[in-house]
């Protein structure tokens, strides 16, 4: 088993980083590992940079056009 860092996205819903050793936003702020996180790929989350399941309820759909 590898221990390499992956990003899969998740059907209509979060990227998936699984081996995430460290996590740094665009402001240089760190965020502790998790090992596996959860990044939020609709842009509703009230926990950015992680997903909080808002996607359910907003219907996210990866196929739809963005928002104009
Ligand atoms: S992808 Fe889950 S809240 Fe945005």
């Amino acid at each position: 088993m590898s221990d390499k860092p992956t990003i899969k996205p998740r059907e209509n819903g979060p990227y998936l980083v699984t081996n995430c050793r460290q996590l740094t936003g665009l402001d240089g702020r760190e965020y502790a590992s998790q090992g596996t996180v959860a990044l939020c790929r609709c842009g509703g989350s009230k926990n950015k940079p992680f997903c909080d399941g808002t996607h359910w309820s907003h219907h996210f759909d990866e196929h739809a056009p963005p928002p104009a």
